[in-house]
């Protein structure tokens, strides 16, 4: 709701804004990663996450990967810390998108 009220007022500043929530998830993740990674390495990954990021049908995937060639990324997914290590890039990738 907020965004669409910021973009009644300026298109730029909701651009803006979303792309400063995309760099804060990113960071968030970031931080996450750094304060909890050797327990989530020791902790199995869903298998919704490992079909998300390793299944048969990555199109999809591929489509919101808009700063790198289709199919040039594909994660490993060993535990929830791979989980998280992509969800983390996947903020990145927003980002770069946005910023594109
Ligand atoms: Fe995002």
């Amino acid at each position: 709701m907020m965004t669409v009220v910021m973009y009644a007022v300026s298109p730029r500043m909701a651009y803006h804004f979303s792309e400063c929530v995309e760099s804060h998830a990113f960071s968030t993740y970031d931080k996450f990663l750094n304060a909890q990674g050797e327990e989530l390495k020791k902790l199995p990954a869903r298998d919704v996450a490992v079909k998300y990021y390793t299944g048969d049908d990555l199109y999809l995937f591929d489509e919101f990967q808009t700063s790198r060639p289709p199919q040039s990324r594909r994660p490993k997914i060993r535990n929830l810390y791979d989980v998280f290590f992509n969800i983390r890039d996947d903020e990145a990738e927003h980002c770069n998108t946005m910023t594109a």
